[in-house]
């Protein structure tokens, strides 16, 4: 059996740290502003229900493989798959993996921060009281005005690129715990007090009913991919924030029920945006299915007419804000610890390329909201009259999230020993550890597959 190896970068310093830092990366735009407009856009209920499946059944499981795989090789991502790899006599070519989920978390920060900014600039349009009294239509208007001014919004997006470069230059982990801390029980109440208010106003169960009773009519035949995907990108995997986080955690810590609690409170928080966002909806007759300017569309309806409304919506958006930013860092930091290693740069040096490269991919996102709102540069299959955005989106969360699921899963049920997997996890000969290598071994590789063959229209259902 393998030696455990001691990090070299020192362990968090207690299993709290680590849940704080896990929750920030997992916690974000997925929640609040992803899980709700996809939800509208594929009918509700059904979608929903395939959603917490996936989430049940192959998220969670390979959330707790990625901090296994990370706590187990005490090291950065594609150096932990090469390790592990040749621990089993694997090739060593599995560190491939770690390079896709480098990859993958450079295309999403890409768009990532163009959403981010959007939340940022509305802290300051809910806090001058703009909204204040405006109705549905007005609201609506409002947020098609913002995507029209394409140099504001380059602005924007400018400073939160340059914000997020500061604090990962900075080293990430400063800092990052009180703002983790200050977040989440931020965004819980805020949403709560949306979800109350909708209560009061009579208006809650027409939502309610939208996210919680199934209609499998509703469910088009990509939208089990869609599922899969926000499964994926909602937990920050295949991408390896949570390999690298791994590699901080102490070694009495309990994975499993660790990667529960924070899979439980991810989805509480998508579950609890969609009752505070659906009731509006109704409300106002709004269509569900407008898309990714759901929730801009309407939550500002609710600060408009609420009481004390300018305070709770500005509130609203600096914590979406935060839960945002804390995302951007995992999702910056692995691109620069990859070029820092591999070209000998320092830290500083890393963050500025990368973050210029950051900036520079994400103008094609910027401009698809606007002058470039017609250009669909694909003509065939589902990504047919997309935007550039719609694309980028669509290939990461719906391929490349999946498709290094689908291999993390392997990695780890079948390359990896089961001796030193069942080892890491310290679950001795319990059942759920037979069941979590099953899943990884069967269950999540052949419905990944299935689902892949569904979307490129070999199996259709
Ligand atoms: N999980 C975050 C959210 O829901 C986004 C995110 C952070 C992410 N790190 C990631 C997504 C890595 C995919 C991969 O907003």
């Amino acid at each position: 059996m393998a030696v455990r190896r001691e990090s070299k970068h020192g362990l968090w310093s207690s299993r709290t740290a680590f849940i704080f830092a896990a929750t920030g990366s997992a916690v974000g735009l997925g929640n609040v502003w992803k899980f709700p407009y996809i939800t509208g856009e594929n009918g509700g209920g059904a979608f929903v229900l395939i959603y917490l499946v996936c989430i049940l059944l192959i998220g969670i499981p390979v959330l707790i493989a990625e901090i296994l795989i990370g706590r187990r090789a005490r090291q950065n991502p594609v150096h932990a798959f090469a390790s592990l790899a040749q621990e089993s006599g694997a090739s060593s070519a599995w560190s491939l993996l770690g390079v896709a989920g480098v990859l993958a978390s450079f295309t999403i920060l890409s768009y990532y921060v163009v959403i981010m900014s959007w939340a940022f600039a509305y802290i300051f349009y809910t806090g001058s009281g703009h909204f204040g009294g405006e109705n549905a239509e007005m609201v609506g208007q409002d947020f098609a005005g913002f995507l029209s001014r394409w140099p504001e919004m380059i602005a924007w997006t400018t400073l939160m690129v340059v914000m997020t470069m500061i604090v990962v230059a900075g080293g990430v982990r400063r800092g990052l715990e009180r703002v983790v801390s200050t977040m989440m029980p931020g965004i819980v109440v805020i949403l709560g007090v949306l979800i109350v208010y909708s209560i009061f106003d009579g208006r809650f169960w027409a939502g309610f009913t939208f996210l919680f009773a199934p209609d499998f009519g509703e469910i088009s035949r990509d939208s089990i991919i869609v599922a899969l995907g926000h499964a994926f990108f909602t937990l920050s995997l295949a991408s390896g924030a949570m390999v690298a986080y791994g590699a901080y955690v102490p070694q009495e810590m309990s994975i499993a029920k660790t990667g529960i609690l924070i899979a439980i409170a991810d989805t509480a928080v998508a579950l609890m945006a969609g009752l505070a966002i659906f009731p509006l909806v109704f409300a106002y007759e709004l269509t569900p299915s407008i898309g990714p300017g759901l929730i801009f569309a309407t939550l500002p309806i609710a600060f408009g007419e609420m009481p004390f409304g300018a305070f709770f919506g500005t509130l609203f958006f600096i914590m979406l804000f935060l839960a945002a930013f804390t995302s951007a860092i995992s999702l910056l930091e692995p691109s620069v610890v990859l070029i820092m290693e591999r070209f000998g740069l320092t830290r500083t040096r890393a963050v500025g390329i990368v973050g210029s490269a950051i900036w520079l991919c994400s103008m094609p996102t910027v401009l698809s909201q606007n002058v470039l709102s017609g250009f669909h540069p694909i003509g065939v299959g589902v990504l047919k009259g997309k935007t550039i955005f719609d694309i980028l989106d669509f290939l990461t969360s719906n391929v490349m999230l999946p498709l290094g699921g689908f291999f993390t899963a392997l990695f780890t049920a079948w390359i990896m020993s089961r001796e030193s997997t069942r080892d890491e996890l310290a679950m001795g000969a319990s059942p759920w550890f037979a069941a979590w290598h099953f899943v990884l071994r069967y269950i999540a590789p052949i419905a990944i597959v299935i689902i892949f063959l569904n979307l490129i229209g070999v199996l259709k259902f």
